[in-house]
C-alpha cells in the first residue's frame, strides 16, 4: 500500500469506530449498517484484480458506501492510474458527510443519495467494477409502498420477481444490473441464507440466467480473523454477461478467496436442481438428493401418431359432409399454430370452444361390426386400404388397423418443439385443457400421478395452479433438457420434459405427499 493510502485507511478506521459508537448498534442494526474488515476488503478487491487482469483499468461502483473501505481497498490494490473514475452512493449523512470530506482529495465521487432512486446511467458511464455490502435490512424493516416500488423497479431491470420476504440486500443486487456495464464483474458481500431459504430462488435464478455466476464463497467460523457478522455472509462473484454452455461455478469454503480451505465446482445444471446451495463445497454433486422433477408428479406421454392425419382428423363438416357417425369419433385439439391463449375450455360435450374443431376416426367397433351398421364409415375404411393408408407402419402394427393409441385427454398439454430466442422467452407452452381432446403427437401430454392427481379431485381449483407453476418453469430449465436443432429449434422428448425441476409444484402438496429430495434435510 502505498503511504498516503495506510494513511487515508488509519484516518477512515478512526472515522467509521467514531461514527459507529455516536450511533448506537440499535440505529445501525435498522439501517443495516455494519462495515466490511479492512482485510476482507482488501482481499475483495484483490481478487477483483486476478480476475481482471493486472493491466485492468476500472470504473468503480459502490452502492452502499459507508465510510468507503472498498474504495480504500481499490486504492491499495490498483494503481491510480488504472482507476479510470469511482463512486459511491450513502443514503446517511453521518456516515457520507465525513466519508466525503475525508476521500475529498481523491477521485472518488462520493453521491449522498438513495441509491435505489437513483436513475441509472448510461453506456460510458456504467462502471466495470462494483464491490458491495450492501445494507443488511431485514424485510419487516422495509415499509410495503417501498418494497412494492422496490419489487416493480427490479423486475423492470432484470424480470427478477424479488420475493416479499427478501432483505433489502437483494433489491440492490438486482437493482445494480444496469450499473454495470456488459462484461462487468461485480463482488457482493452478502448473508448467505438466499443459498437456502425460500426467498433466495429469484436471487438464484438471476444468479443462474441473467448473468455469469463465478463464484460463491464462505466463512469458515472457525476462523477468528473476522468478526462474527460475517459468520453468516457468503461472497458472490458476478460477471454481468449471459452464462455460456455447460457454465461451472467455483463454490469455495474457510481460508480466503485466493486460499480457500475447501473447494467444489459445480454445474449450472446441477444448481437448478438444488435448493440448498450451502451445502457446496462440502458435499459432493453425487451425493445431493435431486429436488423433485415433473416426473415425480406426471406421466408423460407423447400424443398420438395417427398414422395419416389428413385421413384419421376430420373436421366436423367433413364427418357431416361424408355422413359418418359422430360415435366414431373423439375431439382433439388442432396444432399449436391454431391455439392462440394457452386454455381450452370444453362445451358441454367435453368439445374443445376452439374455431379449428377437430375430430379423431377411432371406432370402437370390429370390422364386421362396421360392415354390418356403419356402411358409410365402411366404404371410408376400404378407401383408406384401397389408398394404402392401411399399410403404412403404424397401421400395419394396430389391430385392428384403424384403432388408435390410448390416450385419454390430458389436462395439460405441453408443445414440444420450440425456439429459445421467442419474443415471449417461453420456448415451450403449457396449455390447460379444460376439454375432452386427446391430442396428436405435435404435444407432451402430462397426466398426474398420485398424490397429485388425488389433490387436484379433491381441489379442483388447484388445477390452475399447477397450470400456472408450469408455465413458470424457468425457460432455461427447460431449454437445458432440450436437443438443439437446426435454426435453433429445440426438442423436448417425453423423459426430458420429465427431468425438467419442478420444486414449485411439491410446495402443493401437503409435506407427507412431497416426492423424495422436496424435503431436503440440510446436512451441511
Ligand atoms: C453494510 S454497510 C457497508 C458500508 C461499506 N461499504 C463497508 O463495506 O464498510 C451499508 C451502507 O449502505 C448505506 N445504505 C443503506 N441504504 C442505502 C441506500 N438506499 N442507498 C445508499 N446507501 C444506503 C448504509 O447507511 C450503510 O452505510
Amino acid at each position: 500500500m502505498g503511504k498516503k493510502v495506510t494513511e487515508l485507511e488509519t484516518r477512515r478506521l478512526e472515522l467509521q469506530d467514531r461514527l459507529d459508537a455516536e450511533k448506537g448498534t440499535l440505529e445501525r442494526n435498522r439501517m443495516g449498517q455494519f462495515a466490511t474488515p479492512t482485510k476482507l476488503a482488501v482481499e475483495m478487491l484483490g481478487y477483483a484484480r486476478t480476475i481482471l487482469g493486472p493491466d485492468a483499468t476500472v470504473r468503480f461502483l459502490d452502492p452502499a458506501l459507508g465510510t468507503g473501505s472498498f474504495y480504500s481497498a481499490l486504492c491499495a490494490n490498483f494503481p491510480a492510474t488504472n482507476i479510470h473514475s469511482a463512486a459511491g452512493f450513502e443514503i446517511d449523512r453521518h456516515y457520507g458527510v465525513p466519508a466525503a470530506e475525508l476521500w475529498s482529495e481523491t477521485g472518488l465521487e462520493v453521491r449522498l443519495e438513495d441509491f435505489t432512486r437513483s436513475a441509472e446511467p448510461e453506456g460510458s458511464e456504467k462502471s466495470n467494477l462494483l464491490i458491495c455490502n450492501p445494507p443488511y435490512v431485514r424485510h419487516h424493516h422495509i415499509d410495503s409502498g417501498d418494497k412494492r416500488r422496490l419489487q416493480l423497479r427490479v423486475r423492470e431491470v432484470c424480470g427478477a420477481e424479488i420475493s416479499g420476504l427478501a432483505g433489502l440486500y437483494c433489491y440492490f443486487l438486482g437493482l445494480s444490473h444496469n450499473w454495470m456495464t456488459g462484461g462487468g464483474l461485480a463482488g457482493w458481500l452478502i448473508p448467505s441464507e438466499f443459498m437456502d431459504v425460500n426467498y433466495g430462488k429469484s436471487v438464484k435464478r438471476y444468479l443462474l440466467d441473467e448473468v455469469t455466476l463465478l463464484h460463491i464463497h464462505r466463512f469458515d467460523p472457525m476462523d477468528a480473523q473476522f468478526r462474527d457478522a460475517l459468520v453468516s455472509s457468503a461472497v458472490v462473484w458476478i460477471k454481468n454477461e449471459p452464462p455460456p454452455d455447460e457454465h461451472r461455478v467455483r463454490f469455495t469454503y474457510g481460508g480466503t478467496l485466493d486460499a480457500p480451505k475447501m473447494e467444489k465446482s459445480v454445474s449450472s445444471e446441477t444448481l437448478r436442481r438444488e435448493s440448498k446451495w450451502a451445502r457446496y463445497p462440502a458435499k459432493d454433486e453425487a451425493e445431493v438428493i435431486k429436488g423433485p422433477i415433473l416426473s415425480d408428479f406426471f406421466k408423460i406421454k407423447r400424443g398420438l401418431a395417427t398414422g395419416n392425419n389428413g385421413f384419421f382428423i376430420l373436421t366436423a363438416r367433413e364427418i357431416e359432409q361424408k355422413r359418418l357417425p359422430l360415435e366414431a369419433f373423439k375431439p382433439i385439439l388442432p396444432s399449436p399454430r391454431y391455439l392462440l391463449g394457452d386454455e381450452i375450455r370444453g362445451d358441454r360435450d367435453g368439445n374443445p370452444l376452439l374455431d379449428t374443431r377437430l375430430f379423431l376416426l377411432d371406432p370402437p367397433w370390429t370390422e364386421a361390426e362396421i360392415e354390418k351398421d356403419h356402411p358409410k364409415l365402411w366404404a371410408y375404411l376400404e378407401q383408406g386400404k384401397k389408398t394404402g393408408i392401411a399399410a403404412r407402419y403404424i397401421c400395419r402394427h394396430r389391430a385392428p388397423w384403424y384403432r388408435q393409441e390410448r390416450r385419454p385427454p390430458a389436462p395439460f398439454v405441453c408443445t414440444y418443439l420450440g425456439r429459445g430466442d421467442k419474443k415471449s422467452g417461453r420456448p415451450f407452452r403449457f396449455i390447460l385443457n379444460d376439454s375432452r381432446a386427446t391430442a396428436a403427437n405435435v404435444y407432451l401430454m402430462l397426466y398426474p400421478q398420485e398424490p397429485i392427481a388425488r389433490i387436484m379431485q379433491d381441489r379442483p381449483e388447484l388445477k390452475r395452479r399447477v397450470w400456472e407453476y408450469l408455465n413458470e418453469i424457468c425457460p432455461r430449465a427447460m431449454l437445458g433438457e432440450s436437443r438443439v436443432y437446426g435454426g435453433g429449434l429445440h426438442k423436448l422428448e417425453p423423459k426430458e420434459l420429465g427431468n425438467v425441476p419442478a420444486a414449485a409444484i411439491a410446495e402443493l402438496l401437503p409435506e407427507a405427499d412431497r416426492p423424495r429430495g422436496a424435503n431436503q434435510i440440510e446436512l451441511f
